[in-house]
């Protein structure tokens, strides 16, 4: 009898892939109603001799039975853990999906490059609010109430005139001056708000201030340093002139130009013919200097000004100022500007 049990066990369980039907195998043999547990029942009715051989033969099956049911049962977890395997695994040496790669903005980038010159000059980058007040935008920059500069600067005013998104990035000459002692050495990059807009004009671009404060001072070390600047940003020698201006906070005061060609598409550093405009620049004026609480008698030096879009667009051959605020812009593909991959 334990002999057709176990055969007819050991064939079905050859058949099972699974552990739920693994137990209902175990039911069928070893459990309440199970085969094992009928012949077991019977047991009571033998005498006993032949219960105790029966009992010993019957212990010894449900045993086999349980240990070739448990064995089975790690089979197939083990089979179940290498499918999982195989179908979780990763192939690191698939290559990775083609995902684009950002790159620094242009504006970014030229910012980083012209802190980075002058870094090497021995200036400092600073910070100034975006949001400005009336002093340290005019005033103290020794533009007066009724100066018609106020009108020419398109001014974005916040709060009943009382505060005022900056003009321009001299504000931070100001600031620094009004919170340190001379000598300085500062160049600021920041966003400049002014109400005008059309093709070469966004109401919100960027300006880079440069501030040099010392004793003995002079308009040669101005030259010299937009020189060593210009050379540097552009990579070669370029036609700079000087073109006598004016503006309130310096005195003298510059516009610088470089030389160049201008073609319907691009613009040529390398060619001549025209003059572009690249910054405004000059000797502090004693009155911002005595604004401040610095001795004019004492101290003097430089200030420059220059528009971060104009340069990015004169050093890439851009003509189209809108390409910066392009929204998806594909600057690979932009005249030979060479972005910076973040890594
Ligand atoms: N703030 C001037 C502007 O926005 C530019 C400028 C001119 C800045 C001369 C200077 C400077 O520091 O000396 O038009």
């Amino acid at each position: 009898m334990s002999d057709l049990i176990l055969k007819d066990f050991t064939e079905k369980l050859t058949n099972i892939g699974d552990l739920d039907r693994l137990e209902e195998l175990r039911l069928e043999f070893l459990g309440k109603k199970g085969l094992v547990s009928q012949e077991l029942a019977t047991l009571g009715k033998l005498d006993p001799t032949q219960r105790q051989a029966k009992g010993k033969t019957l212990n010894l099956l449900k045993n086999q039975i349980l240990a070739e049911l448990q064995n089975k049962k790690t089979e197939l977890a083990n089979q179940a853990l290498e499918k999982q395997l195989n179908s979780e695994a990763l192939d690191v040496t698939l290559p990775s999906r083609n995902l684009p790669t950002g790159s620094l903005h242009p504006i970014t980038q030229v910012t980083a490059e012209i802190v980075d010159i002058f870094a090497n000059l021995g200036f400092s980058a600073v910070d100034g609010p975006e949001i400005e007040d009336d002093h340290h935008n005019f005033t103290a920059l020794n533009i007066a109430e009724n100066h018609p500069a106020r009108q020419m600067h398109d001014t974005f005013y916040l709060q009943d005139l009382k505060y005022l998104l900056r003009t321009h990035t001299s504000s931070v000459q100001i600031r620094t001056m009004e919170n340190g002692k001379p000598p300085f050495a500062i160049i600021a990059p920041g966003k400049t708000y002014r109400s005008d807009s059309d093709a070469t004009h966004t109401p919100m671009f960027h300006q880079i201030e440069a501030l040099y404060i010392a004793e003995n001072v002079s308009m040669a070390n101005l030259k010299y340093c937009i020189k060593s600047f210009t050379e540097k940003f552009f990579g070669e020698k370029i036609d700079l002139r000087f073109r006598s201006s004016f503006f309130p906070f310096t005195e003298p005061s510059a516009e610088v130009d470089i030389g160049c060609k201008m073609h319907a598409d691009h613009i040529d550093l390398k060619g001549s013919g025209d003059y572009l405009e690249i910054m405004g620049c000059g000797m502090v004026h004693p009155n911002v200097l005595a604004n401040v609480g610095i001795d004019p008698e004492k101290y003097n030096g430089f200030a420059l000004g220059m528009g971060i879009e104009r340069i990015a667009m004169l050093k890439y051959g851009m003509r189209d100022l809108r390409q910066f605020f392009n929204p998806k812009p594909d600057w690979s593909a932009c005249y030979n500007f060479k972005p910076h991959q973040i890594a």
